[in-house]
């Protein structure tokens, strides 16, 4: 007999499989030129130096590789990344790090701390869709902050923590997943001051910061958190991989504590394998030289999209200019449905993912999100021709 559906839990009521998911399964077929993923550059990823950082960590010890560690991760790891966190401008120490399964851990672990059911969640809007799914899975519910090319507009807070009583905040200020956008530092430094004086928790997500190919860097929210409320995630999974699954937080010590023994009730570790790996790679190359490599790369590739763009798309259409990271959003005229526009192009045999599953409460149908570094300059400009001959035939009518 199949499984009732009436055993499963409540929560399990607001998770839906995503109709766009369904399209996009389709674009693993190779003809098919997929800007819609967020897949870094696979011919980036340091095939022969994680070999030899793996190599190296069996030979020395591959016992203690294999072995059960700590759930706070691989002692060494922890270290190298509280030196990271602290260039990036946050006051950390090795006991500070959490390492965690990629961030995407990091979203999961810090619902179940924070969020029973009905519970606000703010975020910027649009938002990063699997930390919407995550925050899904406890019940929550969204409001969002009024958001621009700035980044989420602290000044609306006030008055949205007074009306909602949010858990937290949940933001990625740099090249934001879907829009590229970046916070500027004024607003950062308002949000840290706007947090610490009505005590919102702040969870702010970094997975991309280290991919800035254009302008200067501007440090985490997290610089500016004087009084601990703000929760500090980041990940490898851009700069080395994200088959190798390593993320970390950085969190107050109250918080600290709590995430610890989540982690521990979830996976007891992070591979300790894959820590070893990861600390052998980070200490036997040259960061700087392999992480320039990937901004230049992705750099040209916006450019290049951007350059197709304006060649290809009809005037109105309009799209962000993203510092870093990996995408770019596109918006179209009013009664532009970008779902009914994805099915005709994957018949062309190009695809994006329509905006609308990022906004927590479904609100634009006339957006697409453009992943622009897992695409060779080549197909860059033969799908942007495809898409743009197509935007300009639904233009015409
Ligand atoms: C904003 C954001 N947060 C978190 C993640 C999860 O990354 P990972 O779990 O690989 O570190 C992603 C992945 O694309 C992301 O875009």
């Amino acid at each position: 007999m199949p499984v009732s559906t009436a055993l499963f839990a409540s929560r399990m009521m607001q998770l839906r499989p995503s109709t766009i998911r369904e399209i996009l399964k389709i674009t693993v077929r190779p003809e098919i030129i997929s800007f819609a993923g967020g897949l870094p550059a696979p011919e980036l990823f340091p095939v022969e130096a994680v070999q030899r950082a793996a190599d190296s960590v069996l030979a020395s010890n591959g016992a203690g590789a294999l072995q059960y560690g700590e759930s706070e991760g691989y002692m060494p790891l922890r270290e190298w990344i509280a030196t990271e966190v602290q260039q990036r401008g946050v006051a950390a120490s090795a006991s500070d790090v959490l390492v965690t399964n990629g961030s995407q851990q990091v979203l999961d672990l810090v619902g179940k701390l924070f969020l029973n059911r009905g519970d606000v969640v703010l975020t910027e809007n649009p938002t990063y869709l699997a930390a919407v799914q995550a925050f899904q899975a406890f019940e929550a519910k969204f409001v969002p902050v009024p958001t621009d090319a700035c980044g989420l507009i602290p000044e609306a807070l006030p008055e949205l923590i007074r009306q909602h009583q949010p858990k937290f905040l949940y933001t990625i200020p740099n090249f934001q997943n879907p829009t590229g956008v970046t916070m500027t530092k004024e607003r950062r430094i308002a949000l840290a001051r706007i947090a610490a004086e009505h005590g919102l928790v702040v969870v702010e997500d970094d997975p991309y910061g280290k991919l800035r190919y254009r302008g200067t860097e501007i440090p985490p929210v997290k610089h500016w958190d004087e009084t601990g409320c703000v929760i500090y995630a980041s990940t490898f999974s851009k700069t080395i991989a994200p088959g190798l699954r390593l993320g970390w937080v950085v969190a107050p010590a109250e918080v600290f504590a709590r995430l610890l023994i989540l982690k521990q009730a979830a996976d007891l570790h992070t591979s300790s394998f894959d820590q070893r790996v990861a600390y052998a790679f980070l200490t036997q190359n040259d960061q700087a030289v392999h992480l320039e490599r990937i901004r230049r790369a992705y750099g040209e590739r916006f450019d290049l999209m951007n350059e197709c763009l304006r060649a290809e798309m009809p005037t109105s259409y309009t799209w962000t200019q993203p510092e870093g990271g990996m995408f770019l959003w596109v918006t179209g005229p009013k009664e532009l449905d970008a779902l009914a526009l994805l099915q005709r192009a994957v018949e062309r045999n190009v695809a994006f993912v329509p905006g609308r599953d990022f906004f927590p409460g479904h609100d634009g149908s006339n957006y697409l999100r453009l992943n622009f570094s897992n695409s060779t300059p080549e197909r860059i400009r033969e799908g942007m021709k495809r898409l743009g001959k197509l935007c300009h035939e639904l233009a015409a009518g």
